[in-house]
């Protein structure tokens, strides 16, 4: 697998307290939506819009500067290139999209839950989008970058909109205790499975793990 691990950036902080009832399932979710044809459908996008909507209103305490650095150094030691347009797939209520309009020149940020999205400030540089991440209102080859913080992979619609040698960019900021979660290993075999020859590079952020994806043509 062409998969390169940089050294972790070490914990100054204790492991977040989680036990596996609070992320297992939804662990297995965000796997079949990644490997199985039948992941995703109607009555799982309907469960999903309601619990996301229902978090809606408490979401914002899950931000901070503290929760942005996983996602700041992926896309610095991840080697992300400055500029272009960045696809943010389940953007929530946009705790994470800061970061990214320091790397991008645009930001799309798209949520399947109106509730999240209501909730997300209006900026300079960011267009909202309220769709489902496996049917992306986008051009073919539109994106320099798909970035899922804590979101879901549909490796077929990312490769209809992502550029030549434009990356796929997976940081879960809880590491394998986040309930929206994939082992390295497990986003490159996703990603290569639909996009061919691809190359990769991961690490761990305190407690997150990041993966970044090269498609190479
Ligand atoms: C765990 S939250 C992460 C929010 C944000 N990225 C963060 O880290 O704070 C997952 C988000 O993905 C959204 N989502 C789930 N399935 C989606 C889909 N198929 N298309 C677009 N957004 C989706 C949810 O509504 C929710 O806002």
């Amino acid at each position: 697998m062409p998969l390169t691990f940089l050294p972790p950036v070490p914990p100054s902080a204790p492991a977040p307290n989680r036990g596996p009832d609070d992320y297992l399932t939804m662990q297995q979710v965000t796997e079949e939506i990644a490997f199985e044809r039948d992941g995703w459908g109607a009555e799982r996008r309907h469960k999903v819009t309601e619990l996301f909507d229902a978090l809606a209103p408490e979401w914002h305490t899950r931000g901070g500067e503290d929760r942005l650095r996983p996602t700041r150094d992926a896309l610095a030691r991840g080697g992300v290139p400055d500029g272009g347009l960045a696809v943010e797939i389940g953007s929530g209520t946009g705790i994470q999209t800061q970061p990214l309009l320091e790397k991008f020149e645009h930001v799309v940020s798209v949520d399947l839950s109106a509730g999240m999205l209501s909730l997300a400030p209006r900026r300079e540089r960011v267009s909202l989008m309220r769709a489902d991440a496996c049917e992306l209102p986008l051009s073919p080859g539109s994106a320099d970058a798909i970035v899922c913080v804590n979101a879901y992979l549909f490796p077929t619609e990312y490769a209809r909109v992502l550029r030549p040698h434009g990356r796929v960019v997976f940081v879960s900021t809880s590491g394998a205790q986040t309930p929206i979660y994939l082992p390295p290993e497990k986003v490159v075999s996703a990603v290569e499975n639909v996009f061919g020859e691809v190359h990769a590079i991961s690490s761990a952020y305190e407690w997150s793990v990041w993966t970044i994806v090269t498609r190479s043509a």
